[in-house]
């Protein structure tokens, strides 16, 4: 035994002297020093020799082993060292970059929005992008003959309702949210609810089936058209700039009485006149008014004793105009080379 053990010696070391990399070492390291190499085996074989015997050879295969690993241990240093020196990567250079998310600019002109009423007291609601004909249009003073329908052709969905009626569709703005609210939460209230709107359009560049608005409520005692105005100008003056000034023009929105589109100073010209503007200097944003009396009604608020103002604009136009984006499809393209620049 003791024999065999010396020459197990003898030839690790021999062979140790020969490894030349460290591919060959690994190797080395199975023949002599795995759960069954040769090491490993010689030592099982001790166990059947004689108590006497058996513990010499276990003392001088215990120190034989030591040694061995001892002697591995430092080629397999130099090894290691050698890789380092030689190693391709330099630990110099600066990290490779992760590439990380960007907002849609759509996600950051609703952001700015957000911030500014949340300052303001109001809150931020949401409601269903499948929604009954009776909010979307009923509910908001438009019944089924009326002609302001024929604005806001919509995908109407093939699922009847809890009575047995077809009545659902693809919101066509975010108004029918203002008699959800109203119901939800009474008077007074003070809300803006941003979100996804729909229309059966044909797509070219300035029109698509699938767009953001945000609408925007506020109801209280005495509330009239110079809060809204007021309101309006703050908008203005926050998304763009301070020198921005607000203009009223009437017009019809069945929902609101008296109605009014609202306008800003075109922030490319600063109201001097050109392309973005159409050279009028102005641009219009929204659409609002006072809330129509039906309206409070149908949302369970007695117009006798409140009033409140309604706004919406398009999201969507919104940002086009800030980040001058002249083709609406881009939004929801998914190309990342579109959401990358911002
Ligand atoms: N819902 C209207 C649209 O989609 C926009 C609008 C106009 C909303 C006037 C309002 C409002 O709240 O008062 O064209």
């Amino acid at each position: 035994m003791k024999m065999k053990l010396e020459k197990l010696k003898e030839e690790f070391l021999k062979q140790l002297e020969t490894v030349k990399d460290s591919e060959a070492l690994r190797e080395f390291e199975l023949k002599f020093l795995s759960r069954k190499g040769e090491l490993a085996q010689a030592m099982s074989s001790i166990k059947e020799l004689s108590d006497e015997a058996r513990k010499e050879a276990g003392a001088l295969a215990n120190n034989i082993k030591s040694e061995l690993q001892e002697q591995f241990e430092i080629v397999k240093k130099s090894f290691d060292e050698q890789k380092a020196e030689t190693s391709e990567i330099d630990v110099t250079l600066p990290g490779k970059k992760i590439a990380s998310g960007h907002l849609n600019p759509l996600t950051l002109v609703q952001n700015e929005i957000e911030d500014l009423f949340t300052s303001m007291g109001f809150m931020v609601l949401d409601g269903p992008e499948l929604e009954s004909d009776y909010y979307n249009f009923e509910a908001l003073n438009v019944p089924p003959h009326h002609p302001a329908r024929d604005m806001q052709d919509t995908f109407y969905v093939d699922l009847k309702n809890k009575d047995g009626e077809y009545d659902l569709l693809m919101r066509t703005q975010t108004s029918p949210v203002q008699v959800r609210a109203m119901k939800k939460y009474g008077a007074p209230l003070k809300a803006i609810i941003p979100g996804r709107t729909f229309r059966c359009e044909a797509t070219d560049a300035r029109h698509e089936h699938t767009f953001y608005q945000l609408e925007g409520i506020m109801i209280d005692k005495k509330i009239n058209f110079a809060n809204l105005k007021g309101v309006c100008e703050i908008v203005g003056k926050k998304l763009y700039g301070p020198e921005t000034k607000f203009r009223m023009r009437p017009k019809f929105y069945p929902f609101v009485e008296p109605g009014s589109n609202g306008e800003y100073t075109c922030f490319l010209c600063q109201g001097k006149g050109c392309r973005v503007c159409k050279h009028t200097g102005w641009l219009e944003i929204l659409g609002c008014g006072l809330i129509h009396p039906d309206v409070l009604r149908a949302g369970g608020i007695d117009p006798e004793e409140y009033s409140g103002f309604a706004f919406g604009f398009g999201l969507t136009r919104l940002a086009m105009l800030k980040y001058g984006i002249d083709d609406i499809r881009l939004f929801m393209g998914g190309d990342q080379r579109f959401t990358e620049q911002f």
